[in-house]
Order: C-alpha cells, then sequence, then structure tokens
C-alpha cells in the first residue's frame, strides 16, 4: 500500500515535468509539483503538514508533545524541530519517508542562532562588530555545521528592534536600530540560505524571520508582555528589519507571543495577510511561535483553543508550533463548514514549496551525512571565523592612562566566576555548542602569558550574597601588577524569559570591585552580559573596561587577543548603555521635545532632576587602542535634489600609535517636519582599517530616498527643507554640516 502510493507519487511528478515545455519556469514547475503532490492528500494527512512538534532533543518551551513519531507515521506531523545530528534526522526522516503513506520527508527545524556547534558571540554582540562580512560568514557558518546535522531550517534571523535593557531577549537581535538592524538582518539570511538564496544546495539552510512583528517592545521590558505602539512607530521603526530580511529572500516567518494594537500577533489577519502577504508580497510559510495559538485563549480574544485555531488559520498562519490546536481540531471544522478546504491548500501549498526548495523530495537524507557532519562540525576555518567575529564584536568602554593592552609577562590577577567559565561564553541558545570542547578565558590568558604570570581566585559568584572568596581575591591581586577582573551575568540572565527589573551587574561582583579598588592597583573590567546595563559605579572604580558579551567557543582567546593588544578593538555599540535603569527606555534617535534640555531656564524643560538626559555610553560609541580625529566635513553641494544625490566626505585621521578600524557614522536630522522627525537617524556606516599615523577619505552619498518616511498623512516619501548631516565615530561625537532637500 505504502509503496503504492510512492509510485503514484513518482509517476505524477514524472508526468507533470514531461508535459512542461522547456521554457516552464522553475517556479511554476514547484507549484505543479506541489499540486500533484497536494492532489493525493486526505485533509487530515494535509493537517498533518502543517503541524510542528519538537523533539524531545532539546527544550525550548513549556510542554512536550510525547509520541511525536507515532505521529510522524500516521501523517499527523510533518515537520520537526529541536532534534539534531545526521543519524538522529535521519532516524525520524525514515519513519516519515518509508513508514508514513505518502512518504512526505520533514522539515527539521532548530534555534540555530549564533552558530550550531561552532558558536559565536551572540547577536547583539555581532551586530557590536559592524562588520557585515563578518556577520554574514557567521550565519554561512551556522547553516553549513547545521545543515551537515540534518537540520533544514533556523528560526533565525530575530530581527527585532528593541530599545529596552530589561528585556533579556535584546541579547539575540541586533540592537536599536532600524538601519543597522535591517543591514543585519540581510547579511544573515544570506549567510543562511546563500548569497543566490539557492535552497537546493544541501549547505544552505531556510531562514526564518521572526518574531513578527514588534516583540521587542513589551511593556516594562518583561518578556511576552503587551506591545503597544503607534502606527507611524511601528512602521518606521520596528518593520524595516523584517521587511529587509524578507527582501533578502527569507523564506519563513515567525510569529510572535506579543499583542500589537489589541490583536495577539498569531491572529492577526492585518500583519500576516495585509501586511505580511499583501504589502510586503511574502510568499514563504508563516509558523507560529511555541504554542501562541494556544495563548490566545489566555490573550483573552477567542474563549477556546478550537476559536484560536480558527482565528489563526483565517489570519494566515500556516504551521502550528507545538500547540496540537490545528491536528486536534481543524478537521472537523472543515468539515462542519468553519473553514473553506481551499485556505488549507493555500497553507499546505507554502510547506510543500519550501520542501520541494529544499530538494527534500529528490533526496530526504541530503542532510544526513554522517560522514561530511564529522568533517564540517568544527572545521579549523569555522573556529577561525567564530574568533574573528568574537574580536570585533568587543567594545572599548575606557582605557584611562592606556591600561590596556596589557604586556605579554607582567603579572596579572585574574578575578571573577565567569574567568573560568566555558558555559558562559556560549550565552543563551547555543544550539548543539559544546562547552565541554572549548577552553576558558582564564585558560587562554594563562596559555598566552605564562601559568606563572596569571593568580586565579574566584572571588564571588555572579549572583547570590556570598562573599568568603574576597579575601583569597585581595590575596591574588595583592601579588600581581594588574587585576583582571572578569564579572557580568551569568548566561542565563540573557535570552528567552530573562527580564530584569534591575539592569545593574548582579550579585556582589560591584562589592568586590570597591574592595579591589582600595589596592590601587590598575583594574581591567572585562564584561560579560548580554544586554545593556548600568555601569556608572563600575565606570567610576575600573581603570579600563571591555564589553565582551558571550563571545562564543573562541569566546576565551578572542578575550585574551585583545586584551594583550593583538586585536586592537573596534566594536561599536548598537544599544544606548544608559546612567541608571530610570532613563529606560533611552536611544539616540529620540524626539526633540517642545522643552529640549538645552533651553536656557532651569526647571521647566524635558530632564531630570537627579540624572543628567544624556546615556554614560551612547549608541555608536566604542574606543580603540588608538585615536582617530575627524576633518569638517565637504559636502559636494549644499542642496540635494532628486537625481543628483549629495556626497558628504570626511577625513579620518589615525591620530596614535596603533593601527586600528574605525566605524565612521553618518546621521541626519529632518529639521522640519509634517510629524516630529528624530534628533538623529543613521544612514550610513563604514567600518575602515586606518595604519598608525595615515588618513582616510570617507565619502557617503545620500539619496532622497534615504530621508523617506511616514508623513502626516501615512504616505511614505520626502518633505523638502532643511536638514542637518552628522559624520562621527559614535552617535554623540560629530561634526555637522547643514543641507537642503529640494
Ligand atoms: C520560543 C521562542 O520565542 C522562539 O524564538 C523559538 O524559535 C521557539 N521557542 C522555538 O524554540
Amino acid at each position: 500500500m505504502k509503496k503504492t502510493a510512492h509510485i503514484i507519487l513518482l509517476t505524477s511528478f514524472v508526468f507533470l515535468i514531461s508535459c512542461n515545455s522547456i521554457k516552464t519556469n522553475k517556479a511554476s514547475i514547484i507549484d505543479q509539483k506541489v499540486d500533484s503532490v497536494l492532489n493525493l492528500m486526505t485533509l487530515e494527512e494535509k493537517i498533518g503538514q502543517m503541524v510542528l512538534y519538537t523533539s524531545d532533543w532539546d527544550v525550548t518551551g513549556p510542554t512536550l508533545k510525547s509520541g511525536y513519531m507515532d505521529d510522524i507515521r500516521k501523517g499527523h506531523c510533518g515537520n520537526i524541530f529541536n532534534a539534531h545530528t545526521a543519524a538522529y534526522v535521519r532516524k525520524l526522516q525514515k519513519i516519515a519517508v518509508e513508514e508514513s503513506r505518502l512518504g512526505i520527508p520533514l522539515l527539521f527545524g532548530y534555534d540555530v542562532i549564533h552558530g550550531h556547534k561552532t558558536i559565536f558571540p551572540i547577536s547583539l554582540g555581532e551586530s557590536a562588530s559592524w562588520d557585515m562580512e563578518a556577520i554574514e560568514k557567521g550565519a554561512r557558518v551556522a547553516a553549513i555545521e547545521a545543515a551537515a546535522s540534518g537540520i533544514n531550517w533556523t528560526f533565525a534571523p530575530m530581527c527585532d528592534i528593541s530599545v529596552e535593557p530589561r528585556w533579556g531577549r535584546v541579547s539575540e537581535g541586533a540592537g536599536e536600530d532600524p538601519f543597522l538592524g535591517s543591514k543585519i538582518a540581510a547579511a544573515r539570511v544570506r549567510g543562511f540560505q546563500g548569497k543566490d538564496n539557492n535552497l537546493a544546495d544541501p549547505l544552505t539552510i531556510l531562514a526564518c524571520v521572526k518574531h513578527f512583528a514588534a516583540y521587542g517592545a513589551p511593556q516594562a521590558g518583561r518578556d511576552y508582555n503587551t506591545v503597544d505602539m503607534s502606527k507611524r512607530v511601528f512602521l518606521e521603526t520596528y518593520l524595516p528589519p523584517y521587511k529587509a530580511a524578507l527582501d533578502a529572500g527569507a523564506m519563513s516567518v515567525m510569529t510572535s507571543f506579543n499583542e500589537l494594537d489589541g490583536v495577539p500577533a498569531t491572529g492577526s489577519r492585518y500583519l500576516l495577510s495585509d501586511l505580511l502577504r499583501g504589502e510586503l508580497g511574502f510568499k514563504g510559510l508563516v509558523v507560529t511561535d511555541y504554542t501562541s495559538i494556544n495563548e490566545m485563549v489566555n490573550h483573552g480574544v477567542v474563549a477556546n483553543e478550537a476559536e484560536a485555531g480558527l482565528l489563526a488559520v483565517k489570519a494566515g498562519v500556516d504551521m502550528d508550533m507545538q500547540g496540537e490546536v490545528y491536528f486536534k481540531y481543524l478537521k472537523k471544522q472543515v468539515d462542519d463548514g468553519l473553514v473553506d478546504e481551499k485556505l488549507i491548500d493555500e497553507a499546505l501549498r507554502r510547506v510543500l514549496k519550501v520542501k520541494f526548495l529544499l530538494g527534500l523530495f529528490d533526496d530526504p537524507y541530503r542532510y544526513c551525512n554522517e560522514v561530511r557532519e564529522k568533517q564540517l562540525v568544527y572545521a579549523p576555518e569555522h573556529l577561525e571565523a567564530a574568533l574573528d567575529v568574537a574580536k570585533k564584536s568587543m567594545v572599548l568602554l575606557k582605557n584611562q592612562d592606556q591600561v590596556l593592552p596589557l604586556k605579554k609577562g607582567e603579572k596579572i590577577a585574574v578575578i571573577g566566576e565567569l574567568a573560568a567559565s566555558t558555559r558562559d561564553l556560549l550565552g543563551s541558545w547555543k544550539a548543539a555548542g559544546d562547552w565541554d570542547f572549548m577552553k576558558s578565558t582564564l585558560d587562554e590568558l594563562k596559555a598566552y602569558n605564562g601559568e606563572a604570570n596569571v593568580i586565579y581566585a574566584e572571588g564571588c559568584k555572579t549572583i547570590g550574597e556570598d562573599r568568603s572568596g574576597f579575601a583569597a581575591a585581595m590575596a591574588a591581586a595583592g601579588r600581581a601588577q594588574k587585576i583582571v577582573l572578569v564579572i557580568g551575568e551569568n548566561w542565563e540572565w540573557s535570552g528567552e524569559a530573562a527580564s530584569r527589573t534591575s539592569i545593574d551587574i548582579p550579585g556582589v561582583q560591584t562589592e568586590l570591585l570597591e574592595k579591589l579598588k582600595t589596592l590601587n592597583k590598575p583594574i581591567v573590567v572585562v564584561l560579560m552580559n548580554g544586554r545593556p546595563l548600568d555601569l556608572t559605579r563600575e565606570n567610576e572604580l575600573a581603570d579600563a573596561m571591555l564589553e565582551t558579551w558571550y563571545a562564543g567557543t573562541m569566546g576565551g582567546k578572542a578575550i585574551t587577543q585583545v586584551l594583550f593588544g593583538e586585536y586592537n578593538p573596534s566594536g561599536k555599540l548598537t544599544m544606548t548603555f544608559p546612567r541608571n535603569l530610570g532613563q529606560v527606555p533611552i536611544f539616540y534617535y529620540e524626539k526633540n521635545t517642545g522643552r529640549p534640555i538645552y533651553l536656557p531656564n532651569d526647571k521647566y524643560k524635558s530632564k531630570y532632576i537627579d540624572s543628567p538626559n544624556d546615556p554614560l555610553f551612547p549608541f555608536g560609541f566604542g574606543l580603540s587602542y588608538t585615536t582617530f580625529e575627524y576633518s569638517d566635513i565637504t559636502l559636494s553641494s549644499t542642496e540635494l535634489t532628486d537625481n543628483e544625490g549629495l556626497t558628504a566626505q570626511v577625513t579620518v585621521k589615525n591620530t596614535g600609535k596603533y593601527d586600528g578600524e574605525e566605524v565612521v557614522q553618518l546621521y541626519v536630522r529632518d529639521l522640519v517636519g509634517s510629524v516630529t522627525r528624530p534628533v538623529k537617524e543613521l544612514k550610513g556606516f563604514e567600518k575602515v582599517m586606518i595604519k598608525a599615523g595615515e588618513s582616510k577619505e570617507i565619502k557617503f552619498k545620500l539619496t532622497s530616498d534615504m530621508l523617506a518616511f511616514y508623513r502626516l498623512d501615512m504616505t511614505y516619501g520626502t518633505e523638502p527643507g532643511d536638514y542637518k548631516l552628522f559624520i562621527g565615530g559614535n552617535s554623540k561625537d560629530v561634526k555637522e554640516k547643514g543641507f537642503k532637500l529640494k
């Protein structure tokens, strides 16, 4: 019986293909293949293809569905996530292909966020590299290793803009800026799906744009909380990175847990049908986030799960992740006439289409080659790439009296629980990353500087009140020339479901820093964390501060190389670091308000009475071991016309002793609009290497389309008038020039 079904299936493909003229394009051949499969399917089997269950290999949500192998066998489940390794995937795929009636291959999804086995820095860290090539490479390596381990679908890139450091998931994104976020989203899609989006290449995987939409703005920074923003802010600030990822060819989208304007995203016809499929022209598949159909009952927009399923399918959701709602209710709803089977067919077509694009019908085991897996996982060039991005992602926040770089052979006291940890270097969403494989920062420091020159004491844990290790830490520090204190958040303090009401360094770590300070020795604070922190006190005490995020498999080596000047830090913050939590939300593209702080009166203006307005470290900020000097800006014209555009040029001089890279940033401000406009908006950047003593000319081309926005009547376009243009090494310290848009 099963064999017969296979034969029918194959024959129908061959028949259809041979019926096509040679001129028929690939897309329509795939559509025809999809229909040929669809025509063989029962309603129950169709719904099975709209189901995604987790395997029990990894837990990324609250419930586990048992018996998924049997569901695959019965054609009740067409897609699996959290299963990996070529061998295990083969085992499950075999059930689908050989034991289910139609033998339709499974999709295998996994959260390959910043690497699969070779783990790269967390995404927020990678974004601080401002290096699109390196970021694309990171995603490429992740795709190669994941594909070699049986995966054909990653739940990435996360494209959620956020200005909310309390939210633990800022670690997974690209920061606060829509322009930079869009470039990074596109780079990641290119990395996962390959430059030419050839999903049939067995070393590419399907990307998934998430979380659609506006998941990065939960009220009070509490994960899964309500999102409420104006349509203008949504379209202008939050939508661009999702759109950029789609424009780059991403073929799947994940809905978000949150509501937007009172409607949960998973049931939002506006988001999924009107905007995503309509205006944005998306042709791929839409999957929910983990049980987010079911959660619409808790949201209070439906009375029960059956109604939730109806809402989701009518809104445009093709696949139910883990919720079992489609499987339990959809068939009866179609039989009862509540859902048109055509809607099911449309969803199914999108699911089958990606399976065809991935080449799974040609060879369901194309991702299951154990020999290839062995060769590619942890390949030396992958580790090299991870080391490269890790170094580029680090941000030097302070370096008083050139305490850094350290000199080889100087005696250092290394203090802190995080210094000796490998697990923490991987951060959250470590995929299949293995911390037993890697070395800690302490190991690497010893290897570089010599065991005898590195004295270690834990001092304290990252959390808790235990001060019993302080004395040993003081003793270790007493014997050293310089102190390297590695502090921050342990890996569980960032990522999903890791929101905080404080953004201080937790536990008694800062107290330990205060104690160490009494020794009057230079202190280098090495930070590991997944969000902007309030570093005001640490900034007062430390001589140098290096933000290293969670730097991945090669993190320990990267930190060592940066500390010892083997690499000159070049990272720049992609989220503003506030002075205190009270300033949050704080971001560089704020509005001027009617009572800006620079007004001469003392009281009645937009300010705090207990804190400055400006942040501790602005967006785009990051130091180098060298220094850069910016010339004044030269404009090709003071008028920008549609045809000509305008070129802005600066000369950047490396005035220090080290060769170094600088991220030169271009911002603009529209001075008068039909609606208020941000005080600055990033419109361009270039990362350049400048040798010590040398200068480079940097040119930016500005065209009128780059100045478009949602005008008062919500049309998207420009308005003539006066603008300011800024160029600098961060969003605060800039040169400026005025121009007119004609
Ligand atoms: C829930 C998370 O929100 C999402 O990002 C992830 O992809 C899924 N779980 C699957 O693990």
